[in-house]
Formats: structure tokens, sequence, C-alpha cells
């Protein structure tokens, strides 16, 4: 999958069903034509029990040296000793927009979350009688968030600001300041609090364009859209800074499912289609999201779509697909 001048992709398949899915994809991508250097990078809870470490330095450099990230998803066990690898990467490589389109035949809407503050702060303390976490809202990161919704809403409809600012001062901060950067930016918008957009979602989604909220509403809110149009196991992610991206599936490491062949595993290739797209090969993001389109529509579905087929009978429909494109 490599030639001169070929783009180096940190792949980190991770733990779970991460590995069946990023296989699927890396074919998908093979069999679209990308011209691609893979460097494998083993980070995640099955390293830190080989290792005693999730992640090290060293990993992290070398996936600083690459264009970009695609990868599949982490188990992260619920210990207050543990750090979460996906967290680290994402503070580490500043992404702090989390990018999330959620489309099928009817509904077409994005989340834009913010990626590295909120309730993610990392401020938190475990006592014996209580604990605590610190939600952090900075101008800095609100303004730089909105300014990315601000950019997508500017090419499409509307923008809808999502928060809980009759509870929390730091969200009514963070209105404000998405409020000053659509004004300036002309973009139309309004706002909403999280709750009732979380039953908005359910009964009305077509009424929503580009949101845009903060790290922990974005999280809950992405798995709800997820709901919405199917299944988590169709839905892709960029996460962008302003010199590093990594592309995910929403999804996570599925426990439930893995090493049975049946993930779903469109998540995972719409998400290399976004990365195409950030190199700039948005011909073949497009040829990839068509190819996942007829596959879909073939009937060719994993049992979270009521279907009875394979991870692999995905890939294979969807990178038939794109090999005899490519021969015709
Ligand atoms: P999950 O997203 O892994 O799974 C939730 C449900 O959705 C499960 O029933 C699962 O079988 C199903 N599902 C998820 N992806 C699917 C796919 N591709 N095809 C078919 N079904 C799919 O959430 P969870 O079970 O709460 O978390 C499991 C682990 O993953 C936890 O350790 C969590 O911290 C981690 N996690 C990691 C990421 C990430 O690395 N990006 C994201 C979310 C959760
Ligand atoms: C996601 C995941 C992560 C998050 C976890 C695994 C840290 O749920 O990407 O949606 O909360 O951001
Ligand atoms: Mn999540």
């Amino acid at each position: 999958m490599s030639g001169q001048g070929s783009k180096r992709v940190a792949v980190v398949a991770g733990d779970g069903i991460g590995p069946e899915v990023v296989e699927s994809a890396l074919e998908v991508l093979d069999a679209a034509g990308a011209d691609l250097d893979l460097v494998q990078v083993e980070v995640g809870l099955g390293r830190w029990k080989r290792t005693g470490e999730a992640m090290g330095d060293e990993d992290l450099e070398t996936i600083k040296r690459c264009d970009c990230v695609l990868f599949g998803a982490i188990t992260t066990p619920p210990d207050p000793g543990y750090r979460s690898v996906l967290l680290r990467l994402r503070r580490a490589l500043d992404l702090y927009a989390n990018i999330r389109p959620f489309q099928s035949q009817e509904l077409d809407f994005i989340i834009v979350r913010e990626n590295t503050e909120g309730l993610y702060s990392g401020l938190e303390e475990v006592g014996e009688k209580e604990a605590r976490t610190m939600r952090v809202i900075t101008r800095q990161g609100s303004e730089r968030i909105a300014e990315a919704a601000c950019d997508m809403a500017a090419k499409r409809r509307r923008l809808t600001i999502i928060h809980k600012s009759n509870v929390l001062k730091s969200d009514w901060f963070f209105l404000q300041v998405c409020r000053e950067v659509a004004e300036r930016r002309g973009v139309p918008y309004e706002d909403m609090l999280v709750d009732a957009a979380a039953y908005n979602l359910v009964r009305n989604p077509r009424r929503f364009d580009v949101l845009v909220t903060t790290n922990l509403f974005g999280d809950i809110l992405s798995d709800e859209a997820a709901g919405i149009i199917g299944s988590l196991g169709l839905c892709a992610s960029a996460n962008l800074g302003k010199t590093h991206a990594l592309f995910e599936p929403i999804h996570g490491s599925a426990p439930d499912i893995a090493g049975k062949g049946i993930a779903n595993p469109v998540g995972a290739i719409r998400s290399a289609a976004m990365m195409m797209e950030w190199l700039g090969d948005a011909e073949m993001a497009h040829r990839i999201e068509g190819a996942v389109s007829r596959a879909l529509a073939a009937g060719v579905r994993t049992p979270d779509l009521g279907g009875s087929g394979r991870t692999a009978d995905v890939t294979e429909a969807v990178a038939g697909y794109l090999r005899s494109e490519e021969r015709g």
C-alpha cells in the first residue's frame, strides 16, 4: 500500500473489536487504491497487560511523526489508577475538535464536540469521603471549537449550541463565547439546553444540522445519535487539531462481541474515508462512502443492523465494489 510520497499513517488497532474493524478499514483503503505508509503502534489494555504500560513516550513520538492516526478502539478499565490512552492522545496531540457526522437515508447532522476540557480536565481527586472532578471551560477552548463548528455550519444550514447554562456557570460562559463567535461569523444559530436536546434528538432529529457542545455532553449525545441512526457500528469521527488528526469509529472495544467476527466495520471504514478526505483525497473518500452505501443497500449487514452478515462479508462487499470501479 505504499509508494514514494505516500502519507504516513499510525495505525492503532487497540483492544476488543478494534483490531477487527481496523483490519477491515485497511482492506477497504487498499481496494480503493490508497497510497499509504502504515506504521503499526501497539497501545492499550493488551499492551498494559503484557508490559505494565499502556502507551510509552516513544509510541507518542512515533505517532507524532506520522501525518495522522487511524484508531480502532481501546478498553479502559474503570480503575482510578489507569489513565485512558485515548484521552492522553487527544491531549498530547491537542485534538480539540471531535467531529461526528450522523448520516442515513433520512438524516444528516453533525455533532462537534469539544475534546480537551470540560469534565475531562483530568483535575480530579478521590478521597475517603468524597470525590471531585473540576469542570474547566476556557475562552480559548470554547472559541476554537465554536470556530470549527461555524466553519461547518457556514456551508450548511445552522448551528445549535447545546449547554446546561441554567445550572452550570461554566456552561453559561461556553454559551456566551459560542454566541459571540457565531455572531461574528454571521452564522445562523440557536441554543438549547442539553436535556431538551437529548429529547428533541429522538423526537425530531431532522431539526438539527450542526450541534456544538462541551466534552461530556458531546460524548453522551453521540451515542444517542448513533442509536437514532441505527447502530454505534455505523458511526465515524475525526479528532482534529491544528497539526495532528486522529480518525476513529465512535464506538468502543465492545467486549461483548469481540472475537466473534460480527462487529460492524462501517464506522471504521467511514473513519478511513474521513481520513482520506483530510489527507486531501476527497474523491477517494467519496468513492469509499458510495461503496459503503451500496453494500448496506444490498442488504449486506451485521447483526447490530438486524442482518446475518459477518465483518468479513461487509468488508468484502465494500472492497469488491471499489475494486470493480477501479477495473471499470
Ligand atoms: P461500546 O461502544 O464498546 O459498546 C456498546 C454496545 O454497542 C455493545 O453492546 C457493543 O456490542 C455494541 N457495539 C459497539 N460497536 C459495535 C460495532 N462496531 N458493531 C456492532 N456492535 C457494536 O461501549 P462499552 O461496552 O460501554 O465500552 C467497552 C470499552 O470500550 C470500555 O472499556 C470503554 O471505556 C471503551 N471505549 C473506548 C472507546 C474508544 O477507544 N474510542 C470509545 C468508547 C468506549
Ligand atoms: C468516545 C469514548 C471516550 C470518551 C472514552 C473511551 C474515553 O467514549 O470517544 O466517545 O469519553 O471520549
Ligand atoms: Mn463515547
